[in-house]
């Protein structure tokens, strides 16, 4: 499997399974088989709620041998209701009875917003811890104990956009190893990579596929259909490959791992199979031009009349 070298020297698989939105029924079956087909990575959230059967596939895998846990890639990440830091290590350790394992390789802020304890979807501004705190902060110092205790291999973030990014950066002990990001040909994020890059920190893509799967109050009316891209559809004609395997193909090509998410036994062969496509960099020039800067993801669930939290607070 190709990987991507993190600034503390470990290596993260190219491509991993992703899990949001699997469901409870389907998600046992989908891990057992992408391990069996060669996923050594599989990404998961305690928010996703399917973290118990997630480690179910992990535990019998591993005892089947079908994977060492050497060999084998584990992400998840903490909900915005754990930032304080003394509240740190109970919501990993949860995370990691559920998941079946004495460790994860890397530990995630899923988003630069907090909430009061308990609250898993707040409603209303009183839900939200005051946005002044910059919790996330608070978070991160939990996530460096919990490295030091050997509880985590590598830490980093999720959603967090250059000025956030640069907060963390700027009340760090630990570097950031891993910024996850919505990231397709619809939002290419250059500017966001850029610092990234310059500050070694390897991004993530998710959503690689468009994530048409999403539940409906996240999705906005008219939006495009990633897979049905015309010029997605003709780079596959010309590669004999399917349009998921050009997206996918495209990610790793521009230096991002990403998690594409399936619960289907062949397009989850198929998404894999997306390292053998020969993606050169004209055609990888020609999905370039697809950038609109459309986000699947929008944040508006955090963000807005319900919440201290604006969407430029988010992205910018
Ligand atoms: P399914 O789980 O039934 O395979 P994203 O990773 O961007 O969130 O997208 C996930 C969505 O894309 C799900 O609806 C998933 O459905 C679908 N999907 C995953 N792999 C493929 C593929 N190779 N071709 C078409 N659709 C796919």
């Amino acid at each position: 499997m190709m990987d991507f070298e993190l600034n503390n020297g470990l290596k993260i698989p190219a491509i991993g399974l992703g899990t949001w939105k699997s469901a409870v029924n389907e998600v046992y079956e989908a891990v057992k088989h992408a391990l069996k087909v060669g996923y050594r990575h599989i990404d998961c959230a305690f928010i996703y709620e399917n973290e118990d059967e997630v480690g179910r596939a992990l535990k019998e895998s591993l005892t089947e041998k079908v994977i060492s846990r050497e060999s084998l890639w584990v992400t998840s990440k903490l909900w915005c209701n754990s930032f304080r830091s003394e509240n740190v290590e109970a919501a990993l350790d949860k995370t990691l009875k559920d998941l079946k394992l004495d460790y994860l390789d890397l530990y995630l802020i899923h988003w630069p917003v907090a909430f009061k304890t308990g609250v898993g979807f707040p409603q209303n501004k009183e839900e939200y811890e005051n946005p002044g705190e910059k919790l996330f902060l608070s978070a991160w110092e939990g996530l460096e104990a919990c490295v030091k205790k050997g509880k985590i291999k590598s830490i980093g973030v999720s959603n967090f956009g250059p000025s956030n990014l640069k907060e963390l950066l700027d009340n760090c002990s630990v570097k950031p190893a891993v910024n996850q990001i919505e990231r397709h040909p619809f939002l290419q994020q250059d500017e966001l990579l850029n610092i990234c890059k310059n500050h070694s920190i390897h991004v993530t893509a998710y959503s690689p596929l468009g994530s048409l799967d999403r539940p409906d109050f996240i999705k906005s009316e008219d939006e495009p259909i990633l897979l049905d891209t015309p010029k997605i559809i003709e780079i596959a004609k010309e590669l004999d490959a399917s349009p998921a395997q050009v997206l996918l193909a495209w990610a790793v090509k521009c230096g991002t791992s990403v998690i594409p998410k399936s619960v289907n036994p062949s397009r989850i062969e198929e998404n894999l199979n997306s390292l053998k496509v020969p993606l050169d960099d004209a055609l990888c020039s020609q999905i370039n031009e697809l950038d609109k800067g459309f986000r699947f993801v929008n944040g508006s669930l955090f963000a807005g009349d319900h919440s201290p939290y604006s969407v430029s607070y988010l992205w910018e």
